[in-house]
């Protein structure tokens, strides 16, 4: 079956190419030293995309150009095309239409080890985490949400293993819009979203200091939030780098044009400075934002 979907722009594109250049990387630098190399996609969509170039007409000085519908590689399939192979692969997916694609993908590659669970992310990774030892294996966890789907004690639970590798495609523009200017704006729904993406509601204090002097009557300050989406993205970094053992700088998504919608986060789990440092080596050459600029001519 082919299930139709449609997503992302450009910075999918991007996004896509730096999580293979490491999978690559990463089952080839490992392959000689871990029987148990495993790539775990927990948003994992359909295999496929389907990318629409719009049509577009004449102009004075070029052809019309007729709309082109593509069909791509998604993460599920790129992670497959891998090589050296990853020895067990786990898609995790809730929506029934993509998970009925992974399924087809899996019998079209019946000599893998591969595993569809049609299943919520955070509780299917909780549960594979728990029920697994991980001191014989070493993974690769990609977490690439519509939106705030993400919880803290999911990624608690990843750091905890030592073994896992997590890109994180972090919703930035989600944060920015949750995360009101003033705090009063916030409502329990937000609230709530937010202490679910933090752990705890330290965020409140962290993110809202108070502006300026109770007033003469003794009313509170105004508390707001001070930090723009460049801000924002480092305060996600130092919450991330309490539980994980490293966490790079990350790619600001879309490259090419305002406004940040996603931050792509490599987090790596195993403290070990052999461990950090490999993982650093490859990971900052793929986020560097220099490799990805796109230069376009000049136009008269
Ligand atoms: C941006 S798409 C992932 C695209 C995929 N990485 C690819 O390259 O093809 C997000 C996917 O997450 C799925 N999804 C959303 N919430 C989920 C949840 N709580 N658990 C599992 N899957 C979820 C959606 O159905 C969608 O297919």
């Amino acid at each position: 079956m082919i299930a139709d979907h449609e997503f992302g722009g450009q910075h999918t594109e991007l996004k896509l190419s730096i999580v293979e250049g490491y999978l690559k990387a990463f089952t080839t630098a490992l392959r000689p030293h871990f029987k148990n190399l495993w790539y775990i996609d927990a948003f994992a969509g359909s295999g496929t995309r389907t990318v629409r170039t719009e049509r577009q007409g004449a102009t004075l000085i070029e052809k019309p150009v007729e709309e082109v519908i593509e069909r791509r590689r998604g993460s599920a399939q790129i992670a497959l095309d891998v090589r050296p192979e990853f020895d067990f692969v786990v898609f995790i997916e809730k929506n029934p239409n993509y998970v009925s694609a992974l399924e087809d993908l899996r019998a079209k590659n019946l000599q893998r080890k591969i595993v569809v669970a049609e299943e919520d992310a955070n509780s299917a990774l909780k549960q594979l985490v728990a029920n697994n030892s991980w001191d014989d294996k070493r993974a690769v966890v990609f977490l690439d949400p519509y939106g705030m789907e993400v919880g803290w004690t999911t990624l608690q639970a990843l750091a905890a293993t030592k073994a896992i590798d997590v890109w994180f495609l972090f919703p930035l523009a989600g944060l920015f819009r949750q995360a009101t200017r003033k705090l009063t704006d916030i409502d329990e729904h937000k609230r709530a979203a937010l202490t679910r993406m933090f752990g705890s509601e330290s965020w409140e204090e962290e993110l809202y200091p108070e502006v300026g002097d109770p007033d003469m009557f003794g009313m509170l300050p105004e508390r707001r939030r001070n930090l723009n989406p460049a801000g924002l993205e480092r305060y996600v970094r130092s919450r991330l780098s309490e539980i994980f053992g490293a966490v790079l700088k990350p790619l600001a998504l879309p490259i090419d044009r305002g406004p940040q919608m996603f931050s792509l986060f490599l987090c790596i789990s195993n403290p070990a400075p052999e461990a950090i440092g490999l993982a650093t080596r490859i990971g900052d050459h793929l986020l560097n934002p220099k490799r990805h600029l796109i230069v376009r001519p000049a136009t008269k």
